[in-house]
């Protein structure tokens, strides 16, 4: 029956286009590939110079090289192997079939076909899924806890109001700032479940707007001795929902700071008019940067390198930025540090300042 799979004109089933196709034998206790067709080798980095007549060692990095190693060794050994990888940013699914003659192995076909899309496609399913997942955990907690600190609250303001050892009323003051914030997170993770139902579009002046942002982060960044700086030529009128595009800014400024360590650099703020009927608004740090293997990971609910970060701040930028038809872009250089640009369309004019 294997016998049989040597007859097979594999090269009419290849999936060239998307894919290629290798042959691989084993010489003195060692892999030496003989073939390598399709246009996939060159996506992925590779030509087949590098790689016939060569082993596995002499064009991967030796980790890869060895896993793969295994993957051939069962193959040899006559075996039907399937293993999924990923080379120069491209994710391939691969199939090893061994060809066998009088019971022994004579040569493996290897084919590799491009499953990219089908990867990136499961990753966002899979987000969608935590996030439908926080959408019911939001919607319960935000009952569950509204009702009761709605009475704590007013309990606590009664309490203040009559509360003769004046010495309490500072821990009732505290009392009452915690309770503001579980609303807020509270508020939170609700606008997470369901953003579009909070949208409220209104003629906003960006360029105050983002004053207004700066001018509530600074404090915060006055403590590490961080200046903020804002550029920008014209008024600017956006067509957006004003609360929620403060805390868009806020968001991004907070991470700006909370990446800058105290040493007086500039957090750079800019708002420009773009050709295309659209507005960029840009901010630069010179923080600790993201590595290029933590930058695909920024809009996953929860995902945070902070001690006391929840990691929803860039996905509910995200969702504000999607709602507004916008896009955000997130450049980092690790070390070095992060510039991230809104792009917005105004929908409405603009006006030149008087
Ligand atoms: N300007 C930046 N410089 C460096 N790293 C950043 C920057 N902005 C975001 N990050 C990284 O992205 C992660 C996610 O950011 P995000 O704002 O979503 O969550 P967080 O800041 O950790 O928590 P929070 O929910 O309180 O905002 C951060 O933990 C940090 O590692
Ligand atoms: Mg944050």
């Amino acid at each position: 029956m294997n016998d049989q799979k040597c007859k097979v004109d594999y090269e009419q089933f290849i999936p060239r286009e998307t894919g290629f196709i290798f042959k691989f034998e084993k010489k003195d206790n060692t892999f030496i590939h003989t073939f390598i067709e399709g246009k996939l080798i060159e996506k992925v980095g590779l030509y087949p110079e590098l790689i016939v007549g060569k082993t596995l060692f002499e064009f991967l990095p030796a980790e890869q090289a060895l896993r793969k190693e295994a993957f051939y060794e069962k193959a040899w050994n006559g075996e039907h192997v399937n293993y999924e990888g990923s080379l120069g940013g491209i994710h391939y699914l691969a199939v090893l079939n061994p060809v066998r003659q009088s019971g022994v192995t004579v040569e493996v076909i290897g084919t590799t076909i491009d499953i990219t899309k089908e990867k990136a496609r499961e990753k966002h399913v899979q987000q969608m899924e935590k996030l439908s997942v926080v959408g019911e955990l939001a919607a319960g907690i935000a009952h569950e806890i509204r009702n009761p600190l709605t009475s704590l609250k007013g309990f606590a303001k009664i309490v203040k109001e009559s509360v003769s050892d004046t010495n309490l009323v500072p821990y009732l003051d505290i009392m009452l700032d915690e309770m503001d914030r579980i609303n807020e997170i509270v508020n939170e993770f609700m606008f997470i479940a369901k953003p579009s139902e909070h949208v409220n579009f209104q003629k906003t002046n960006l360029n105050q707007l983002l004053q207004e942002c700066i001018h509530f982060m600074a404090p915060q960044a006055n403590l590490k001795s961080i200046e903020i700086g804002l550029q920008s030529d014209s008024k600017i009128i956006l067509n957006c929902d004003r609360k929620q595009m403060k805390q868009v800014l806020i968001n991004l400024l907070q991470n700006a700071i909370e990446a800058t360590e105290d040493s007086g650099h500039l957090i750079e703020v800019r708002l420009e008019e773009m050709e295309t009927d659209s507005v960029m608004v840009t901010i630069i740090d010179k923080g600790c940067g993201i590595s290029e293997s933590r930058i695909n990971r920024l809009f996953e609910p929860f995902y945070s390198t902070k001690e006391k970060g929840t990691g929803l701040g860039l996905i509910t930028c995200k969702r504000i930025i999607d709602l507004h038809k916008g896009r955000i872009d997130i450049k980092s250089k690790l070390g070095e540090g992060t510039t991230i640009k809104i792009c917005l369309p105004r929908l409405l004019g603009i006006e030149s300042e008087k």
